[in-house]
């Protein structure tokens, strides 16, 4: 096969063409600043607040609770620091778990240099958060729980609703990152039970470098940066009108066909799943029933997940040994390891993330060349 066969859409994705075509205009043509007075700034503020009303649909949110910002990175670090920071005369506990992406975790950490305290949540074998155990960990002063929605490793859905409802009744701040969920589960506010929420344009079809942060009417976290009155000084800067208008028309696209996608890419993740089981010894699967539908992640056990990911790259596979951020080291992946996997089968964790491009023949091409990889490092493996 010529082309890469492309499944790491947990790490980033494709721009769909609909979404790439309508940005180049706001490019070349209406590039106005929608600061300005004149016409064609007009025009440019005209586009960034339709993409808000957009957004806003689909969050069943007001559009003014809609922020745009520069990645999924930036909307966690908002929400985490900015509300932590505004509200630290309520309380300067913050509750998290122990699968969240780094942007998440790095916050937090952050924050302990600041004053605050912190706790994190553990994980079952299935990789979902332990609800009692969450809760065991609320104290007086705790301001803001934040627990992703899926995670982006094993894709393992996070109970969201009852987390947020939890933390609704003791009057704490919950703040979801969903940036693996959009475009594969809902992204009601409401009926999540969500005080903030984060998404990452990247992971949906959208350009890299933009994001989206969704706080509740009355929340206003302290902003990160120091600038003018864009995004209602919340989010200073000039806005990237293209990316703006990329991120509400890919969100859109995602949500118009998801039930299409759903079902095709839930019966390409159970063929992939079938066939590597059945082609393959030793395979422990990572990813839980309860899962996004295009994620599957599991583990060749004995096998370093990279040199399976050398191979499958010298075949045209793009697969991935973590999350993006933490791929290229050795480190096993914090997410598999809190689900209490030991050692040799945190290394031997590959995670296959498909889209609305993957086909079947990409699959059996992939469980065939996985199989045959497999069988060889297994050959020269000192771990048999
Ligand atoms: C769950 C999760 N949160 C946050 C991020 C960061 O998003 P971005 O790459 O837009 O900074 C990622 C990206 O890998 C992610 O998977």
């Amino acid at each position: 096969m010529e082309k890469t066969i492309y499944l790491d859409n947990n790490a980033t994705t494709r721009v769909d063409d609909t979404v790439a075509g309508e940005m180049l205009k706001y490019f070349t043509e209406e590039y106005g600043n929608p600061s300005s007075l004149y016409s064609i700034g007009a025009k440019a503020r005209t586009v960034v607040e339709d993409a808000r009303k957009r957004v806003a649909v689909l969050l069943n949110c007001e559009p003014r609770d809609v922020f745009f910002t520069g990645s999924g990175t930036e909307s966690d670090n908002l929400a985490i620091k900015g509300v932590a920071r505004r509200y630290k005369n309520k309380g300067t506990h913050i509750i998290t778990t122990a699968i969240e992406h780094h942007a998440v975790l790095k916050s937090v950490e952050q924050l302990s240099k600041e004053g605050f305290t912190y706790d994190i949540a553990r994980v079952g074998e299935d990789g979902i958060v332990d609800i009692e155990h969450l809760k065991s960990l609320i104290k007086p002063d705790t301001i803001l729980i934040s627990v992703m929605y899926a995670n982006n490793e094993t894709g393992a859905i996070q109970p969201i609703e009852e987390i947020g409802k939890i933390a609704k009744e003791r009057g704490i701040y919950f703040h979801t990152d969903a940036v693996q969920g959009a475009g594969k589960l809902s992204l009601n506010v409401k009926e999540l039970n969500v005080d903030l929420l984060s998404l990452s344009g990247h992971k949906f079809h959208a350009p890299k470098g933009v994001g989206i942060l969704y706080k509740r009417t009355g929340i206003n976290p302290t902003p990160l940066l120091s600038g003018g009155h864009q995004e209602l000084a919340v989010r200073p800067s000039t806005e990237n009108v293209p990316y703006i208008a990329g991120i509400a028309s890919a969100l859109e696209i995602a949500y118009r066909d998801i039930e299409v996608h759903r079902e095709k890419q839930s019966a390409l993740k159970k063929r992939l799943k079938a066939g590597l089981l059945k082609n393959i010894d030793k395979v422990v699967v990572n990813t839980p029933e309860k899962s996004v539908f295009n994620t599957l992640n599991v583990s060749f056990v004995g096998i370093e997940g990279e040199s399976i990911l050398f191979t499958l790259d010298s075949f045209g596979i793009a697969v991935s040994t973590g999350s993006a951020c933490t791929s290229g080291s050795l480190e096993p992946s914090h997410v598999i390891m809190a689900m209490g996997r030991d050692h040799t089968t945190c290394h031997g964790s590959v995670r296959f993330s498909l889209s609305k491009y993957t086909t079947e023949e990409e699959i059996d091409y992939t469980i065939e060349r996985v199989r045959e990889t497999v069988e060889k490092i297994r050959k020269i493996s000192p771990y048999k």
